[in-house]
């Protein structure tokens, strides 16, 4: 089992670092790369994603990734910043179905900003479609007009075989879950996601046993804080999805309990929190590293099929939150304040013990 670790900028290292502790004590047959991405990948080969990390990555089973990003590359021409070698290896590794699960921990209902009866027993499995979208759709750029003033043009594109596979997914997905798929989409004014909506409908018919329900974005917002629980599995386009996740994500806590991952046909994937590179925080050893080892754990599910250990990481998190371990972000009022290594220790010594 070849996995490239690509750690990123900012609290990237510290947080894989703990994942890859963690991974170490279940002694698989497991061989770790490292390689830069992001910002690093521009320090070491002038390229985000450089040539040779994009190879390791081609030529692993998985990827194992931080986060990229940082301030200090705000002012490169896009192309060189950290976040295009995101993008890039999603689209050129075809990672089309992004999973982002928003679970709550017991421990931490009182660590969400709503209350605990809003949120307590949460099991929401957001998918996100990836590699389409605004975020890739042409045409883009910013361009002058004929009167010499500036216009920013991006494009929301989807076609029928985009929404159809990512709908399929998500589904599939539902189906051993509580059955209950919610689409997404801004159907009353984007033809984009009319069509979106149309071809979920069609999808539909393939699993009978799944209800299918459609929501507007900007009403999913609000029902994200209003009355998360009638969630089961959101269905929805990468820009969407992008921002409904971060909202989800503080549902349970803080979005450094948030695991996530990228998927193509084969399930072959990424996995990273869903969280960014906190450059504020970073090399200060006080990250919360639960949501990159609770990625680790969905890398041993989806990818290599071992449920069994990814359980057992699943449960080492919770029991190390039963114990009062906190890292700054989910800290509150009689547990125990830990650092991003110790938090990662502890998980370590959950899994042995
Ligand atoms: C995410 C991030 C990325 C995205 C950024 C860093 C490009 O916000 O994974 O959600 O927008 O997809
Ligand atoms: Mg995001």
């Amino acid at each position: 089992m070849k996995i490239a670790v690509l750690p990123g900028d900012g609290i990237g290292p510290e947080i894989v670092a703990q994942a890859v502790k963690v991974l170490n004590v279940l002694n698989l047959d497991l061989q770790m790369e490292e390689a830069p991405i992001g910002g690093a990948g521009y320090e070491a080969a002038g390229d985000p994603l450089p040539d040779t990390t994009l190879a390791l990555a081609k030529a692993a089973d998985a990827v194992l990734l931080g986060a990229v990003g940082d301030w200090k590359y705000d002012a490169l021409p896009r192309d060189k910043r950290p976040e295009r070698g995101l993008l890039r290896i999603r689209k050129e590794l075809n990672l089309f179905a992004n999973l982002r699960p928003a679970l709550l921990y017991a421990e931490l209902a009182s660590a969400s900003t709503l209350k605990p009866e809003v949120v307590s027993g949460l099991d929401l499995m957001i998918v996100r479609e990836l590699t389409g979208d605004i975020y890739f759709g042409q045409p883009r750029g910013i361009s002058t007009l004929e009167n010499g003033e500036r216009e920013g043009i991006n494009t929301m594109r989807y076609n029928e075989s985009e929404i159809r596979r990512i709908g399929h997914v998500a589904f599939r997905i539902a189906m051993k879950r509580n059955r209950k798929v919610c689409s997404v989409d801004k159907a009353n004014v984007l033809e984009a996601t009319e069509l979106w909506r149309q071809v979920m409908i069609e999808v539909a018919r393939d699993y009978p046993q799944v209800e299918l329900s459609h929501m507007y974005v900007d009403n999913a917002a609000m029902q994200l804080v209003r009355a998360p629980k009638q969630f089961d599995v959101m269905v929805t386009g990468n820009i969407f999805g992008d921002i409904l996740s971060d909202e989800a994500s503080m549902l349970t806590g803080s979005i450094g309990m948030l695991p996530s991952a990228s998927l193509d046909a084969d399930n072959k994937g990424m996995y990273e929190p869903s969280h960014g590179s906190a450059p504020d925080i970073a090399g200060k050893d006080i990250a919360n590293p639960l949501a990159t080892i609770l990625s680790a754990a969905m890398m041993l599910r989806y990818t290599f099929n071992d449920e069994n250990n990814a359980a057992r990481i699943e449960d080492a998190v919770k029991k190390t939150l039963a114990q009062g371990y906190r890292t700054a972000d989910i800290h509150t009022d009689g547990c125990r304040k830990v650092r991003c290594s110790e938090m990662g220790d502890a998980v370590v010594a959950a899994l042995r013990g």
